[in-house]
């Protein structure tokens, strides 16, 4: 019997700034190799070009910015009630610079990612390019993890590593990172559209079976396992 079509992947995007991340989805998903519906881009930022690159590809989107609101809590629930709105299936935090609240990561776990520039658990939070060359590191990079409360401390599902180079300056490495960020999110999406991943009891399932370690994007934008 032929395997059922499944229906393509609703996915929001949320984004505090210049969307390369979003326009690697949106591109990926034009071309046809991508199978999602990107229902909604939101934004903490009216002036973010995130906002300009989702009209480019007309996906509808919202900023909302929280000095508009009384508190944190009244800015995220608002921000959150609109993008339950567009039902989406996943939750792709992308560049998107602000804290969330607990509650609002609890209700939605398993179903938000972010994409953080590092090899987690290394260099958690800003500035994470001039921390590894300060750091000495050998290597640096990517990865995708789902959202927990613990900020960028979410279980890695996925990771494109970068040599640090001898003449490496923070931004030299930040662009070699962000290029391999791009399929490093297609990648970990195409995953989800074809409902492979899931989070249980705080580890990544891949077809339902926990990961020892974080996938590894190969040269040819394919995620692998690590051999046991
Ligand atoms: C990326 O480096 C991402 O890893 C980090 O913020 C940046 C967003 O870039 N979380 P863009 O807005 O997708 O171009």
């Amino acid at each position: 019997m032929p395997t059922p079509t499944l229906p393509p992947l609703r996915v929001a995007v949320l984004a505090s700034g210049r969307g390369s991340n979003f326009v690697a989805l949106a591109e990926a998903m034009r071309a046809g190799r991508l199978p999602i519906e990107l229902v909604g881009v939101f934004s903490d930022r009216p002036a973010a070009a995130v906002l300009q690159r989702a009209a480019e590809y007309a996906v509808p989107a919202q900023a909302m910015a929280p000095r508009s609101f009384a508190d944190r809590p009244a800015f995220e629930a608002a921000l959150f009630d609109a993008v339950d709105r567009v039902q989406p299936d996943l939750i792709v935090c992308a560049g998107y610079m602000r804290l969330l609240g607990s509650d609002t990561v609890e209700a939605r776990l398993g179903r938000m990612i972010n994409i953080h520039p590092s090899l987690l658990p290394r260099h958690r939070g800003l500035h994470t390019h001039q921390r590894a060359i300060a750091d000495g590191d050998r290597e640096h990079g990517a990865s995708v993890h789902f959202v927990t409360p613990e900020l960028d401390g979410g279980p890695v599902i996925a990771q494109a590593r970068v040599p640090v180079l001898a003449d490496d300056d923070a931004d030299r490495l930040a662009s070699r990172v962000l290029a391999r960020e791009h399929p490093l999110m297609i990648a970990t999406v195409e995953l989800f559209a074809a409902r492979r991943l899931s989070l249980r009891h705080d580890r990544v399932c891949l077809d339902g079976t926990p990961l020892a370690e974080p996938l590894t994007l190969d040269v040819g934008g394919t995620l692998q396992r690590h051999a046991a």
